[in-house]
């Protein structure tokens, strides 16, 4: 197999500049894309840093739950790089959550989760689809999450979000068939991404029965992530769609 199977491909990375988002972002780099990493903050900085380790990338600001931002990004591509072929909808809102009983959970932080998840999801698939079909085609893999499977407890809005999104992932990869764009889902089980150890109640609540129950016991990180998304972006995947790929060391087998 090539060292760059990528090369000459364009991928575009949501809440890329840390996390899952970067590592996937300088996975993809390091396979041979171009990465345009969008995020709220930090995407130039994260961009720069796979600049220095001579990868293509670019970094722009913007918010998947504006239609206007998500048409920036793509223009960013686009522009920077000449088209877009792969479209990673990681951005989402789990790191910042705190674990609640699903009673005392508000309105306004079931539309937040909602909104990000799975309407800016939405948002980024349509928005790349015309890049996508003047390149002949395409890749989309959408960050679900273990936790869609197994129902876990304290986050019910967040669970809704990431089932939706393995729903969304079968929908769209039905209706994209016939552009040539592949439309897969990774779900990650619990990963100590830099913004999830920031986050003292999800790690004392969720890191130790997360690795009980684990059959290979150890705890999982960002890069652990980057064989299955950049599979799912490249070369060996193309005739796989509307998959998804639990990715979580043995814990739920899908
Ligand atoms: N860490 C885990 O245990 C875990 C497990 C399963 C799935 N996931 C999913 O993986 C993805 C990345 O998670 P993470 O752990 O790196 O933490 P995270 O929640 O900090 O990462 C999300 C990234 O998305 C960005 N973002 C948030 N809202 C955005 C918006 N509206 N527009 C643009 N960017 C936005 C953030 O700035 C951040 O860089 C998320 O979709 C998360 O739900 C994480």
């Amino acid at each position: 197999m090539s060292d760059a199977p990528l090369q000459g491909r364009v991928a575009l990375v949501t809440g890329g500049a840390a996390g899952i988002g970067f590592a996937l972002a300088s996975g993809l780099g390091r396979r041979g894309a171009a990465v345009v990493i969008a995020d709220l903050q930090g995407a130039e900085d994260a961009a720069a840093r796979l600049r220095a380790e001579g990868l293509q990338a670019q970094g722009i600001g913007g918010d998947v739950t504006s239609e206007e931002a998500v048409s920036a990004m793509v223009g960013a591509a686009e522009h920077d790089f000449g088209g877009l072929d792969i479209l990673v909808n990681n951005a989402g809102i789990y790191a910042s959550l705190t674990p609640k009983p699903f009673d005392e959970l508000n309105l306004a932080e079931w539309r937040r989760v909602l909104d990000v998840n799975v309407i800016g999801t939405f948002l980024c698939c349509r928005g790349v689809l015309p890049a996508m079909q003047r390149r002949g085609g395409g890749r989309i893999v959408n960050i679900s999450s273990g936790v869609a499977f197994k129902g876990n407890p304290y986050m019910a809005h967040y669970v809704a979000s990431k089932g939706a999104v393995v729903s969304l992932t079968r929908a769209l990869a039905t209706e994209m068939g016939r552009h040539a764009v592949l439309v897969n889902s990774v779900a990650p089980g619990f990963t100590l991404s830099e913004n999830v150890l920031r986050n003292p109640m999800l790690v004392a609540g969720v890191k130790e029965p997360s690795l009980r129950n684990r059959v290979l016991g150890r705890d999982m990180v960002p890069d652990d992530l980057v064989g299955a998304v950049c599979f799912f972006a490249g070369p060996d995947a193309a005739f796989i769609t509307g998959q998804t790929l639990v990715v979580d060391g043995g814990a739920y087998y899908h």
